[in-house]
């Protein structure tokens, strides 16, 4: 059997070398394999989207910290357009508006007003009951 090993040109060191490759290849692979089930994996969003439905939700303050400062204190307006005329608007049209930008009658709102599925509120994931909170104080500013 070594015989036919030389006669083929492979030294002992080439193949440990061969075999050491395969081996931290799988070990790479594997690695990978599982790093990516682990971003991809349900458990870290889960445990957020859990932390933001626990805590308490405040239309105001959120409306304060995150949209005071384009439309406005009472929400008359200022960079972006008052607000008040959102108050006949459905639960759906004012979240599609806030978390994606989109405006009812298929209106794209222009880029400066964020779109808050990406950005969220203060870091955390932005949810339909926080912006049907923001809605609700805007209404109470009528
Ligand atoms: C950086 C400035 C900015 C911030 C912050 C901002 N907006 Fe806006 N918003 C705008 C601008 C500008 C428009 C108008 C865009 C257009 O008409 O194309 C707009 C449009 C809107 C509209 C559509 C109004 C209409 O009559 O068409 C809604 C609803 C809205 N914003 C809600 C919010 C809420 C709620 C927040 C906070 C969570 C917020 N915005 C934060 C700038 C901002």
């Amino acid at each position: 059997m070594s015989e036919i090993s030389n006669e083929r040109g492979f030294s002992g060191r080439e193949i440990t070398a061969a075999v050491v490759f395969a081996v931290l290849a799988g070990v790479i692979a594997s690695t990978s394999y599982f790093a990516g089930v682990n971003m991809s994996g349900g458990a870290g969003a889960d445990g957020m989207t859990a932390a933001v439905a626990e805590a308490p939700v405040n239309g105001q303050s959120l409306y304060v910290s995150n949209c005071v400062g384009c439309h406005g204190a009472e929400a008359v307006g200022g960079i972006g357009p008052t607000l008040l005329d959102t108050a006949a608007w459905s639960a759906a049209d004012f979240n599609g508006a806030v978390l994606h930008g989109q405006a009812p009658g298929g209106r794209t709102l222009a880029p400066v007003m964020p779109r808050f599925a990406e950005s969220g509120f203060g870091g955390e994931t932005a949810t339909d009951e926080q912006v049907e909170a923001i809605h609700s104080y805007v209404k109470s500013l009528q």
